[in-house]
């Protein structure tokens, strides 16, 4: 009897696209404004699921307390009003909202129980949004 609760999570953070592996005018072609040397910045919405039985003497599947000290942590305050493309994270891999819901994924994942972390969706603009859930789940 598994539950999925879901919380959800700001943060404003910069990037720019750009592939070491493609020549500049191919950036440009790929990428179109989002290869703008200066980069923009989104105000991504997090939503982090985790999921489980709901614990009899508390009710909960998880603690929200908890999930957002994790959350926060590991996440919000790494992220927000920072450059993502000079995140150790980003270092070998372009910071498009789907790396980003990868790495958040990677991060959370490993401070969570094994199977506990559901999904993370983010939301990049209102029109955007990307989930995922895992290799395991899905690929
Ligand atoms: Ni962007």
């Amino acid at each position: 009897m598994n539950v999925i609760f879901t919380r959800r999570y700001h943060f404003s953070a910069s990037h720019r696209l750009d592939c070491e592996a493609l020549s500049v005018q191919e950036n440009r072609d790929v990428y179109g404004k989002c290869n703008n040397p200066y980069g923009h910045g989104h105000n991504y919405r997090l939503e982090v699921s985790v999921r489980g039985p709901v614990d009899r003497a508390t009710g909960m599947v998880m603690n929200m307390v908890d999930l957002d000290k994790l959350v926060g942590g590991s996440v919000v305050a790494r992220f927000h009003l920072a450059n993502l493309n000079t995140d150790p994270l980003f270092q070998q891999e372009v910071p498009t909202t789907e790396n980003l819901c990868r790495a958040i994924h990677r991060l959370l994942a490993g401070e969570l129980p094994p199977g506990k972390l559901d999904r993370i969706r983010i939301e990049e603009t209102e029109n955007n949004f990307f989930e995922y859930a895992g290799e395991a789940a899905r690929d």
